[in-house]
Protein backbone atom coordinates (compact mmCIF):
# COMPACT_ATOMS: atom_id res chain seq x y z
CA UNK A 1 0.00 0.00 0.00
CA UNK A 2 1.14 3.69 -0.81
CA UNK A 3 0.35 6.43 1.59
CA UNK A 4 0.18 9.69 0.20
CA UNK A 5 0.67 12.22 2.63
CA UNK A 6 1.12 15.96 1.70
CA UNK A 7 2.79 17.32 5.00
CA UNK A 8 6.01 19.47 4.73
CA UNK A 9 8.90 17.38 5.97
CA UNK A 10 9.80 20.66 7.74
CA UNK A 11 7.05 20.15 10.29
CA UNK A 12 7.26 17.64 13.62
CA UNK A 13 4.93 14.93 12.80
CA UNK A 14 3.00 12.51 14.73
CA UNK A 15 1.48 9.69 12.86
CA UNK A 16 -1.54 7.67 14.24
CA UNK A 17 -1.76 4.18 12.82
CA UNK A 18 -5.67 3.95 12.32
CA UNK A 19 -7.09 0.96 14.51
CA UNK A 20 -10.84 1.93 13.48
CA UNK A 21 -11.25 3.68 17.11
CA UNK A 22 -14.27 6.07 17.01
CA UNK A 23 -11.76 8.84 18.36
CA UNK A 24 -9.16 8.54 15.98
CA UNK A 25 -9.62 11.63 14.45
CA UNK A 26 -10.17 12.98 18.17
CA UNK A 27 -6.43 12.19 18.57
CA UNK A 28 -5.19 13.80 15.64
CA UNK A 29 -7.25 16.83 16.58
CA UNK A 30 -5.70 16.97 20.45
CA UNK A 31 -2.15 16.67 18.89
CA UNK A 32 -3.28 19.80 16.58
CA UNK A 33 -4.34 21.64 18.95
CA UNK A 34 -0.66 21.17 20.59
CA UNK A 35 0.57 22.71 17.50
CA UNK A 36 2.18 19.80 16.20
CA UNK A 37 0.86 18.80 12.70
CA UNK A 38 -0.68 14.89 13.00
CA UNK A 39 -1.68 13.16 10.49
CA UNK A 40 -3.50 9.32 10.44
CA UNK A 41 -2.57 6.68 8.15
CA UNK A 42 -3.87 3.21 7.62
CA UNK A 43 -2.66 0.63 10.62
CA UNK A 44 -1.15 -1.33 8.13
CA UNK A 45 1.38 0.63 7.04
CA UNK A 46 4.60 -0.10 6.82
CA UNK A 47 7.40 0.46 9.00
CA UNK A 48 10.00 1.09 5.70
CA UNK A 49 6.98 4.01 4.42
CA UNK A 50 6.92 5.02 8.48
CA UNK A 51 10.44 5.70 8.25
CA UNK A 52 10.30 7.97 4.53
CA UNK A 53 7.35 9.75 6.41
CA UNK A 54 9.99 10.55 9.05
CA UNK A 55 7.73 10.96 11.99
CA UNK A 56 8.56 12.42 15.43
CA UNK A 57 6.63 9.93 17.17
CA UNK A 58 3.76 7.40 16.35
CA UNK A 59 0.63 6.36 17.81
CA UNK A 60 -1.48 3.04 17.56
CA UNK A 61 -5.65 4.16 18.02
CA UNK A 62 -8.15 2.14 19.75
CA UNK A 63 -10.04 -0.26 17.69
CA UNK A 64 -12.77 -2.78 17.91
CA UNK A 65 -11.15 -5.63 17.90
CA UNK A 66 -9.60 -8.36 20.09
CA UNK A 67 -5.56 -8.66 19.10
CA UNK A 68 -6.65 -12.53 19.06
CA UNK A 69 -9.15 -12.58 16.53
CA UNK A 70 -8.89 -14.07 13.26
CA UNK A 71 -8.48 -11.03 10.64
CA UNK A 72 -7.59 -8.67 13.86
CA UNK A 73 -5.74 -5.62 12.43
CA UNK A 74 -2.30 -6.05 12.85
CA UNK A 75 1.11 -3.66 12.75
CA UNK A 76 3.85 -4.07 11.57
CA UNK A 77 6.06 -5.31 14.29
CA UNK A 78 9.28 -3.56 12.86
CA UNK A 79 7.52 -0.07 13.77
CA UNK A 80 8.50 -0.89 17.60
CA UNK A 81 12.53 -1.11 16.40
CA UNK A 82 12.95 2.35 14.43
CA UNK A 83 14.19 4.49 17.28
CA UNK A 84 10.93 6.27 17.40
CA UNK A 85 9.11 6.88 20.56
CA UNK A 86 5.54 5.18 19.93
CA UNK A 87 2.61 5.78 22.50
CA UNK A 88 -0.14 3.01 21.97
CA UNK A 89 -4.08 3.66 23.31
CA UNK A 90 -6.25 1.22 24.49
CA UNK A 91 -5.81 -1.40 21.34
CA UNK A 92 -3.00 0.11 20.41
CA UNK A 93 -1.64 -1.29 23.56
CA UNK A 94 -2.69 -4.26 23.57
CA UNK A 95 -0.92 -4.83 19.92
CA UNK A 96 2.26 -3.31 21.21
CA UNK A 97 2.07 -5.87 24.33
CA UNK A 98 1.14 -8.91 21.96
CA UNK A 99 3.85 -8.11 19.28
CA UNK A 100 6.77 -7.59 21.89
CA UNK A 101 6.00 -10.90 23.61
CA UNK A 102 3.84 -9.90 25.95
CA UNK A 103 0.07 -11.55 27.17
CA UNK A 104 -2.88 -10.34 26.55
CA UNK A 105 -6.24 -11.94 27.47
CA UNK A 106 -9.84 -10.69 27.17
CA UNK A 107 -10.20 -9.70 30.83
CA UNK A 108 -13.97 -11.19 30.82
CA UNK A 109 -15.55 -8.03 31.45
CA UNK A 110 -15.71 -4.83 29.09
CA UNK A 111 -14.67 -2.41 30.93
CA UNK A 112 -16.39 1.01 30.26
CA UNK A 113 -16.52 4.27 32.09
CA UNK A 114 -14.62 6.61 34.68
CA UNK A 115 -11.67 5.01 36.41
CA UNK A 116 -9.02 6.54 38.76
CA UNK A 117 -5.65 5.82 37.53
CA UNK A 118 -2.76 6.06 40.15
CA UNK A 119 0.72 6.58 39.06
CA UNK A 120 3.24 4.36 40.19
CA UNK A 121 6.37 4.75 38.79
CA UNK A 122 7.35 8.57 37.86
CA UNK A 123 6.82 7.82 34.08
CA UNK A 124 7.75 10.79 31.86
CA UNK A 125 4.50 10.47 30.45
CA UNK A 126 2.89 11.44 33.62
CA UNK A 127 4.89 14.16 34.55
CA UNK A 128 3.60 16.58 36.50
CA UNK A 129 0.46 15.54 36.90
CA UNK A 130 0.57 14.12 41.02
CA UNK A 131 0.08 10.88 42.12
CA UNK A 132 -3.74 9.99 40.90
CA UNK A 133 -5.71 10.84 37.49
CA UNK A 134 -9.07 10.65 36.64
CA UNK A 135 -9.27 8.43 33.30
CA UNK A 136 -11.49 7.20 31.02
CA UNK A 137 -11.63 3.48 29.88
CA UNK A 138 -13.41 1.39 26.96
CA UNK A 139 -12.20 -1.50 26.54
CA UNK A 140 -12.50 -5.44 26.62
CA UNK A 141 -8.96 -7.19 26.19
CA UNK A 142 -6.27 -6.41 28.92
CA UNK A 143 -2.56 -6.69 29.39
CA UNK A 144 -1.77 -9.59 31.98
CA UNK A 145 1.92 -10.09 31.36
CA UNK A 146 4.43 -7.31 30.29
CA UNK A 147 6.93 -7.68 27.39
CA UNK A 148 10.55 -7.86 28.30
CA UNK A 149 11.86 -4.50 29.32
CA UNK A 150 8.24 -3.22 30.24
CA UNK A 151 6.98 -2.21 33.26
CA UNK A 152 3.74 -0.80 35.31
CA UNK A 153 3.56 2.94 35.05
CA UNK A 154 0.31 2.76 36.17
CA UNK A 155 -2.67 1.17 38.20
CA UNK A 156 -6.30 1.04 37.89
CA UNK A 157 -8.69 -1.18 40.32
CA UNK A 158 -9.28 -3.54 37.53
CA UNK A 159 -5.81 -3.25 36.03
CA UNK A 160 -2.08 -3.30 37.35
CA UNK A 161 -1.20 -2.63 33.51
CA UNK A 162 -3.51 0.11 32.66
CA UNK A 163 -0.39 2.46 31.71
CA UNK A 164 3.11 0.81 31.00
CA UNK A 165 6.63 1.59 29.55
CA UNK A 166 9.62 0.90 28.28
CA UNK A 167 11.59 3.87 28.62
CA UNK A 168 14.23 3.01 27.33
CA UNK A 169 13.09 2.26 23.90
CA UNK A 170 10.41 4.92 24.35
CA UNK A 171 7.46 2.95 24.01
CA UNK A 172 4.63 3.72 25.76
CA UNK A 173 1.36 2.05 26.46
CA UNK A 174 -2.21 3.72 28.17
CA UNK A 175 -5.26 1.38 28.41
CA UNK A 176 -7.24 4.61 28.61
CA UNK A 177 -7.64 7.13 26.32
CA UNK A 178 -6.33 10.21 27.29
CA UNK A 179 -7.64 12.11 23.90
CA UNK A 180 -11.33 12.38 25.46
CA UNK A 181 -12.76 15.04 27.35
CA UNK A 182 -13.61 12.32 29.75
CA UNK A 183 -9.98 11.89 30.72
CA UNK A 184 -9.62 15.65 32.05
CA UNK A 185 -6.08 15.91 32.56
CA UNK A 186 -5.66 13.23 29.17
CA UNK A 187 -3.82 16.63 26.99
CA UNK A 188 -1.26 17.48 29.23
CA UNK A 189 -0.44 13.14 28.85
CA UNK A 190 -0.06 13.85 25.52
CA UNK A 191 2.05 16.95 25.67
CA UNK A 192 4.39 14.83 27.50
CA UNK A 193 4.41 12.90 24.57
CA UNK A 194 4.63 14.86 22.05
CA UNK A 195 6.96 17.55 23.15
CA UNK A 196 9.07 15.77 25.66
CA UNK A 197 9.02 12.41 24.42
CA UNK A 198 9.51 12.75 20.76
CA UNK A 199 10.71 16.54 21.27
CA UNK A 200 8.22 17.78 18.89
CA UNK A 201 8.74 21.55 17.72
CA UNK A 202 5.36 23.39 18.48
CA UNK A 203 5.34 24.32 14.54
CA UNK A 204 1.60 23.58 13.26
CA UNK A 205 0.08 27.09 13.04
CA UNK A 206 -2.71 28.66 10.79
CA UNK A 207 0.12 31.20 9.82
CA UNK A 208 2.99 29.24 8.69
CA UNK A 209 -0.36 26.78 7.06
CA UNK A 210 -1.33 29.24 4.95
CA UNK A 211 2.28 30.63 3.97
CA UNK A 212 2.99 26.89 2.95
CA UNK A 213 -0.26 26.04 1.44
CA UNK A 214 0.27 28.96 -1.19
CA UNK A 215 3.95 27.91 -2.00
CA UNK A 216 2.34 24.20 -2.74
CA UNK A 217 -0.45 25.58 -4.63
CA UNK A 218 1.80 28.21 -6.90
CA UNK A 219 4.32 24.74 -7.24
CA UNK A 220 1.20 22.86 -8.48
CA UNK A 221 -0.12 25.14 -10.62
CA UNK A 222 2.89 27.13 -12.10
CA UNK A 223 1.32 29.54 -14.87
CA UNK A 224 -1.74 27.52 -15.90
CA UNK A 225 -5.50 28.98 -14.85
CA UNK A 226 -7.60 27.59 -11.85
CA UNK A 227 -11.44 27.25 -11.80
CA UNK A 228 -13.59 27.42 -8.72
CA UNK A 229 -17.16 27.11 -7.82
CA UNK A 230 -17.79 29.38 -4.84
CA UNK A 231 -21.05 28.44 -3.31
CA UNK A 232 -20.31 30.90 -0.89
CA UNK A 233 -20.35 28.21 2.19
CA UNK A 234 -17.08 28.39 3.89
CA UNK A 235 -14.99 25.73 2.51
CA UNK A 236 -15.01 26.96 -1.04
CA UNK A 237 -15.08 31.02 0.51
CA UNK A 238 -11.95 29.94 2.02
CA UNK A 239 -10.35 28.08 -0.65
CA UNK A 240 -11.45 31.22 -2.83
CA UNK A 241 -9.51 33.28 -0.31
CA UNK A 242 -6.29 31.16 0.09
CA UNK A 243 -5.83 30.81 -3.86
CA UNK A 244 -6.79 33.95 -4.48
CA UNK A 245 -3.54 34.96 -1.68
CA UNK A 246 -1.67 32.30 -4.00
CA UNK A 247 -1.74 32.63 -7.43
CA UNK A 248 -3.95 36.22 -7.82
CA UNK A 249 -5.86 36.19 -11.50
CA UNK A 250 -4.92 33.25 -12.54
CA UNK A 251 -8.14 31.67 -10.56
CA UNK A 252 -11.61 32.38 -11.39
CA UNK A 253 -14.40 31.78 -9.30
CA UNK A 254 -17.84 30.73 -10.68
CA UNK A 255 -20.70 31.56 -8.52
CA UNK A 256 -24.30 29.85 -9.86
CA UNK A 257 -26.97 31.59 -8.73
CA UNK A 258 -29.76 28.82 -8.97
CA UNK A 259 -32.88 30.36 -7.81
CA UNK A 260 -32.87 28.35 -4.65
CA UNK A 261 -30.78 31.01 -2.61
CA UNK A 262 -31.62 32.66 0.77
CA UNK A 263 -32.19 36.25 0.39
CA UNK A 264 -29.49 38.63 -0.86
CA UNK A 265 -27.25 35.46 -0.92
CA UNK A 266 -26.13 36.58 -4.18
CA UNK A 267 -24.96 40.09 -3.40
CA UNK A 268 -23.26 39.00 0.24
CA UNK A 269 -21.10 36.60 -1.93
CA UNK A 270 -20.37 39.35 -4.89
CA UNK A 271 -19.78 41.98 -2.26
CA UNK A 272 -17.20 39.97 0.22
CA UNK A 273 -15.30 38.10 -3.48
CA UNK A 274 -15.78 40.93 -6.22
CA UNK A 275 -15.72 43.63 -3.92
CA UNK A 276 -13.70 43.21 -1.00
CA UNK A 277 -11.32 40.66 -2.40
CA UNK A 278 -10.93 41.64 -5.92
CA UNK A 279 -11.25 38.31 -6.80
CA UNK A 280 -12.15 37.21 -10.76
CA UNK A 281 -15.19 36.18 -10.11
CA UNK A 282 -18.00 34.86 -12.96
CA UNK A 283 -21.50 35.14 -11.81
CA UNK A 284 -23.90 33.22 -13.52
CA UNK A 285 -27.85 33.63 -12.89
CA UNK A 286 -29.44 30.61 -14.07
CA UNK A 287 -32.24 30.80 -12.02
CA UNK A 288 -34.91 30.33 -14.34
CA UNK A 289 -33.47 27.44 -15.59
CA UNK A 290 -33.28 25.40 -12.76
CA UNK A 291 -37.12 26.75 -11.88
CA UNK A 292 -38.09 25.59 -15.22
CA UNK A 293 -36.61 22.26 -14.60
CA UNK A 294 -38.12 21.83 -11.35
CA UNK A 295 -41.69 22.78 -12.36
CA UNK A 296 -44.14 20.30 -11.18
CA UNK A 297 -41.40 18.26 -9.30
CA UNK A 298 -42.11 17.07 -5.99
CA UNK A 299 -40.35 13.64 -5.45
CA UNK A 300 -37.29 14.71 -3.35
CA UNK A 301 -34.74 12.81 -4.53
CA UNK A 302 -35.72 13.56 -8.18
CA UNK A 303 -35.54 17.07 -7.22
CA UNK A 304 -31.68 16.84 -6.11
CA UNK A 305 -30.68 14.56 -9.02
CA UNK A 306 -32.06 17.86 -11.47
CA UNK A 307 -30.43 20.22 -9.45
CA UNK A 308 -27.15 18.31 -9.61
CA UNK A 309 -27.32 17.70 -12.78
CA UNK A 310 -28.26 21.11 -14.36
CA UNK A 311 -25.43 22.49 -11.86
CA UNK A 312 -22.84 20.47 -13.73
CA UNK A 313 -24.01 22.01 -17.41
CA UNK A 314 -24.26 25.26 -16.35
CA UNK A 315 -20.62 25.52 -14.76
CA UNK A 316 -19.56 23.65 -17.59
CA UNK A 317 -20.90 26.23 -19.80
CA UNK A 318 -19.88 29.16 -17.90
CA UNK A 319 -16.43 27.56 -17.98
CA UNK A 320 -16.17 27.60 -21.78
CA UNK A 321 -17.89 31.04 -22.00
CA UNK A 322 -14.79 32.27 -19.68
CA UNK A 323 -12.09 30.58 -22.47
CA UNK A 324 -14.00 32.36 -25.24
CA UNK A 325 -13.61 36.15 -22.58
CA UNK A 326 -9.98 35.12 -22.46
CA UNK A 327 -9.68 34.99 -26.00
CA UNK A 328 -11.23 38.03 -26.69
CA UNK A 329 -8.64 39.57 -24.69
CA UNK A 330 -5.77 37.66 -25.52
CA UNK A 331 -5.39 36.21 -22.68
CA UNK A 332 -6.50 32.43 -23.70
CA UNK A 333 -3.70 29.81 -23.44
CA UNK A 334 -3.79 26.99 -25.12
CA UNK A 335 -5.29 23.66 -22.04
CA UNK A 336 -7.43 26.77 -20.78
CA UNK A 337 -8.39 26.40 -17.18
CA UNK A 338 -6.22 23.05 -16.51
CA UNK A 339 -7.24 22.87 -12.78
CA UNK A 340 -10.54 23.28 -10.62
CA UNK A 341 -10.32 23.92 -6.92
CA UNK A 342 -12.13 21.87 -4.41
CA UNK A 343 -12.86 22.49 -0.90
CA UNK A 344 -12.14 18.49 0.39
CA UNK A 345 -11.35 18.59 4.11
CA UNK A 346 -9.27 15.90 6.26
CA UNK A 347 -12.10 14.23 7.58
CA UNK A 348 -13.26 13.22 3.61
CA UNK A 349 -9.75 11.65 2.77
CA UNK A 350 -9.67 10.06 5.93
CA UNK A 351 -12.47 8.08 5.53
CA UNK A 352 -11.38 6.77 2.67
CA UNK A 353 -8.14 5.06 4.58
CA UNK A 354 -10.31 3.80 7.47
CA UNK A 355 -10.60 0.56 8.05
CA UNK A 356 -14.51 -0.91 8.93
CA UNK A 357 -15.69 2.22 7.09
CA UNK A 358 -18.56 0.66 5.51
CA UNK A 359 -19.57 3.74 3.14
CA UNK A 360 -23.38 4.47 4.62
CA UNK A 361 -26.02 3.64 3.07
CA UNK A 362 -26.60 6.90 0.75
CA UNK A 363 -29.89 8.44 2.64
CA UNK A 364 -29.70 11.37 0.24
CA UNK A 365 -27.57 12.56 -2.76
CA UNK A 366 -25.45 14.86 -1.40
CA UNK A 367 -24.96 17.94 -3.53
CA UNK A 368 -21.76 20.23 -3.50
CA UNK A 369 -19.70 21.91 -5.83
CA UNK A 370 -17.33 19.19 -5.32
CA UNK A 371 -19.79 16.80 -7.41
CA UNK A 372 -17.61 18.03 -10.52
CA UNK A 373 -14.76 17.05 -11.27
CA UNK A 374 -15.73 13.12 -12.88
CA UNK A 375 -17.14 14.62 -16.38
CA UNK A 376 -15.05 17.25 -16.33
CA UNK A 377 -11.21 16.33 -17.01
CA UNK A 378 -9.66 18.50 -14.48
CA UNK A 379 -6.55 18.26 -12.38
CA UNK A 380 -7.40 19.51 -9.01
CA UNK A 381 -6.32 21.77 -6.42
CA UNK A 382 -7.25 20.61 -3.08
CA UNK A 383 -5.26 23.29 -0.75
CA UNK A 384 -7.37 22.32 1.97
CA UNK A 385 -7.18 18.38 2.60
CA UNK A 386 -4.94 18.18 5.63
CA UNK A 387 -7.81 20.80 7.91
CA UNK A 388 -10.36 19.82 10.10
CA UNK A 389 -13.33 22.29 9.77
CA UNK A 390 -11.97 24.60 12.58
CA UNK A 391 -8.86 24.72 11.07
CA UNK A 392 -10.54 25.85 7.66
CA UNK A 393 -12.32 28.70 9.92
CA UNK A 394 -9.11 29.66 11.73
CA UNK A 395 -7.40 30.09 7.89
CA UNK A 396 -10.70 31.97 6.40
CA UNK A 397 -10.03 34.54 9.50
CA UNK A 398 -6.68 34.46 9.27
CA UNK A 399 -7.43 35.08 5.49
CA UNK A 400 -9.33 38.25 6.09
CA UNK A 401 -13.14 36.70 5.48
CA UNK A 402 -15.72 38.62 7.38
CA UNK A 403 -17.13 36.28 10.48
CA UNK A 404 -20.63 36.10 8.69
CA UNK A 405 -18.98 33.86 6.03
CA UNK A 406 -16.25 32.03 8.38
CA UNK A 407 -18.61 30.99 10.83
CA UNK A 408 -21.86 30.57 9.17
CA UNK A 409 -24.37 27.81 8.94
CA UNK A 410 -24.07 25.34 6.88
CA UNK A 411 -26.30 25.78 3.64
CA UNK A 412 -27.32 22.71 1.96
CA UNK A 413 -26.28 22.62 -2.54
CA UNK A 414 -29.53 22.38 -3.74
CA UNK A 415 -30.52 25.09 -1.31
CA UNK A 416 -33.93 25.84 -0.51
CA UNK A 417 -35.64 23.49 -2.74
CA UNK A 418 -34.94 20.48 -0.08
CA UNK A 419 -36.80 22.79 2.47
CA UNK A 420 -39.63 23.36 -0.05
CA UNK A 421 -41.79 20.44 0.49
CA UNK A 422 -43.85 19.67 -2.77
CA UNK A 423 -43.39 21.96 -5.90
CA UNK A 424 -41.04 24.91 -5.78
CA UNK A 425 -42.32 27.62 -7.42
CA UNK A 426 -41.54 31.31 -7.21
CA UNK A 427 -43.81 32.12 -4.99
CA UNK A 428 -43.73 29.22 -2.88
CA UNK A 429 -39.63 30.12 -2.94
CA UNK A 430 -40.58 33.91 -2.03
CA UNK A 431 -42.69 32.93 0.88
CA UNK A 432 -39.65 30.95 2.56
CA UNK A 433 -37.27 33.32 1.70
CA UNK A 434 -39.41 35.39 4.13
CA UNK A 435 -39.66 33.46 6.56
CA UNK A 436 -36.08 32.53 6.49
CA UNK A 437 -34.65 35.77 6.68
CA UNK A 438 -37.07 36.40 9.99
CA UNK A 439 -35.50 33.32 11.48
CA UNK A 440 -31.78 34.28 10.78
CA UNK A 441 -32.78 37.87 11.93
CA UNK A 442 -33.97 36.68 15.14
CA UNK A 443 -31.57 34.02 15.82
CA UNK A 444 -28.82 36.82 15.20
CA UNK A 445 -30.56 39.17 17.44
CA UNK A 446 -30.80 37.17 20.35
CA UNK A 447 -27.14 36.03 19.98
CA UNK A 448 -27.83 32.27 19.13
CA UNK A 449 -27.53 32.28 15.33
CA UNK A 450 -23.82 31.16 16.20
CA UNK A 451 -24.44 28.85 18.80
CA UNK A 452 -26.37 26.07 16.76
CA UNK A 453 -25.09 23.84 13.89
CA UNK A 454 -28.49 25.22 11.86
CA UNK A 455 -31.61 27.22 12.10
CA UNK A 456 -33.87 27.49 8.84
CA UNK A 457 -37.75 27.77 8.05
CA UNK A 458 -39.26 24.50 6.12
CA UNK A 459 -42.36 25.77 3.92
CA UNK A 460 -44.77 22.74 4.00
CA UNK A 461 -47.51 21.70 1.86
CA UNK A 462 -50.06 21.83 4.08
CA UNK A 463 -52.85 24.71 4.34
CA UNK A 464 -54.74 25.33 7.60
CA UNK A 465 -57.23 27.21 8.61
CA UNK A 466 -56.83 30.19 10.94
CA UNK A 467 -58.41 33.40 11.51
CA UNK A 468 -56.90 37.08 10.85
CA UNK A 469 -58.99 39.79 12.14
CA UNK A 470 -62.74 38.29 11.63
CA UNK A 471 -61.26 36.93 8.60
CA UNK A 472 -60.94 33.22 8.11
CA UNK A 473 -57.78 32.31 6.29
CA UNK A 474 -56.42 28.82 4.70
CA UNK A 475 -52.93 29.02 4.12
CA UNK A 476 -49.14 27.64 4.47
CA UNK A 477 -47.53 26.38 7.55
CA UNK A 478 -44.59 26.68 8.49
CA UNK A 479 -41.85 24.71 9.83
CA UNK A 480 -38.93 25.78 11.94
CA UNK A 481 -35.47 23.60 12.22
CA UNK A 482 -32.98 24.77 14.60
CA UNK A 483 -30.49 22.44 15.68
CA UNK A 484 -27.65 21.36 17.30
CA UNK A 485 -24.49 19.46 16.31
CA UNK A 486 -21.40 18.50 16.02
CA UNK A 487 -20.81 17.02 12.49
CA UNK A 488 -23.85 17.23 10.74
CA UNK A 489 -24.20 13.35 11.50
CA UNK A 490 -26.54 13.38 14.85
CA UNK A 491 -28.32 16.30 16.00
CA UNK A 492 -31.22 17.30 18.33
CA UNK A 493 -33.68 20.16 18.30
CA UNK A 494 -32.35 23.21 20.37
CA UNK A 495 -34.22 23.91 23.49
CA UNK A 496 -34.71 28.01 22.30
CA UNK A 497 -36.25 30.20 25.01
CA UNK A 498 -40.01 30.43 24.47
CA UNK A 499 -39.54 34.39 23.92
CA UNK A 500 -37.59 33.75 21.31
CA UNK A 501 -39.57 30.96 19.63
CA UNK A 502 -43.15 33.37 20.09
CA UNK A 503 -41.28 36.05 18.68
CA UNK A 504 -40.68 34.53 15.67
CA UNK A 505 -43.63 32.80 15.17
CA UNK A 506 -45.40 35.91 15.78
CA UNK A 507 -43.16 37.49 13.09
CA UNK A 508 -43.34 34.92 10.36
CA UNK A 509 -47.47 34.68 10.98
CA UNK A 510 -47.92 38.72 10.56
CA UNK A 511 -45.38 39.28 8.01
CA UNK A 512 -44.67 37.04 6.07
CA UNK A 513 -47.92 36.77 3.52
CA UNK A 514 -49.51 33.67 2.86
CA UNK A 515 -48.56 31.80 5.83
CA UNK A 516 -50.95 31.27 9.29
CA UNK A 517 -48.99 28.75 11.04
CA UNK A 518 -46.14 27.99 12.49
CA UNK A 519 -44.53 24.71 14.08
CA UNK A 520 -41.18 24.10 16.07
CA UNK A 521 -39.68 20.61 14.52
CA UNK A 522 -38.83 18.86 17.80
CA UNK A 523 -37.48 15.93 16.02
CA UNK A 524 -33.74 14.41 16.50
CA UNK A 525 -31.58 12.93 13.82
CA UNK A 526 -31.55 10.17 14.04
CA UNK A 527 -34.05 9.25 13.11
CA UNK A 528 -35.05 12.35 11.30
CA UNK A 529 -32.87 14.23 9.37
CA UNK A 530 -31.71 17.64 9.56
CA UNK A 531 -33.28 18.94 5.70
CA UNK A 532 -36.82 17.51 5.47
CA UNK A 533 -35.80 16.32 2.21
P1 LIG B 1 -29.29 15.71 6.63
O1 LIG B 1 -30.54 16.33 6.11
O2 LIG B 1 -28.80 14.59 5.76
O3 LIG B 1 -28.18 16.83 6.58
O4 LIG B 1 -29.42 15.31 8.07
C1 LIG B 1 -26.93 16.76 7.20
C2 LIG B 1 -26.19 18.04 6.92
O5 LIG B 1 -25.87 18.13 5.53
C3 LIG B 1 -26.44 19.28 4.95
N1 LIG B 1 -26.89 18.90 3.60
C4 LIG B 1 -26.18 19.11 2.49
N2 LIG B 1 -24.98 19.72 2.28
N3 LIG B 1 -25.17 19.33 -0.01
C5 LIG B 1 -24.49 19.83 1.02
O6 LIG B 1 -23.42 20.40 0.81
C6 LIG B 1 -26.36 18.70 0.11
O7 LIG B 1 -26.95 18.25 -0.86
C7 LIG B 1 -26.88 18.59 1.42
N4 LIG B 1 -28.03 18.04 1.92
C8 LIG B 1 -28.00 18.24 3.27
C9 LIG B 1 -27.57 19.67 5.86
O8 LIG B 1 -27.89 21.05 5.74
C10 LIG B 1 -27.01 19.29 7.21
O9 LIG B 1 -26.12 20.27 7.71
Amino acid sequence: MTVKTSAPPAHSKILILDFGSQYTQVIARRIRELQVYSEIVPFNISSAEIENLQPKGIILSGGPASVYEKDAPQVDPKIFSLGIPVLGICYGLMQMAHHLGGQVEFSGRREFGAGMLRITNGSELFDGLGAQLDVWNSHGDEVTALPKGFRAAGQTDSSNFAAVEDPQRKLYGLQFHPEVAHTPRGKEILQNFVYHICHCAMDWTMGSFIEEACERVRRQVGDAKVVLGLSGGVDSSVVAALLHKAIGDQLTCIFVNNGLLRDREEEVVQRVFGENFHVRLKYVDASDRFLSKLRGVTEPETKRKIIGNEFIEVFQHATEELLAEDRQNGAGKPGGYKFLAQGTLYPDVIESVSIGGNPAQVIKTHHNVGGLPEKMHFALVEPLRQLFKDEVRQAGSQLGLPKEVVYRQPFPGPGLAVRILGEVTPERLSILRAADTIVQSEMEAADWYYKVWQSFAVLLPVQTVGVMGDQRTYENTVALRIVESQDGMTADWVRLPYELLARISNRISNEVKGVNRVCYDISSKPPSTIEWE
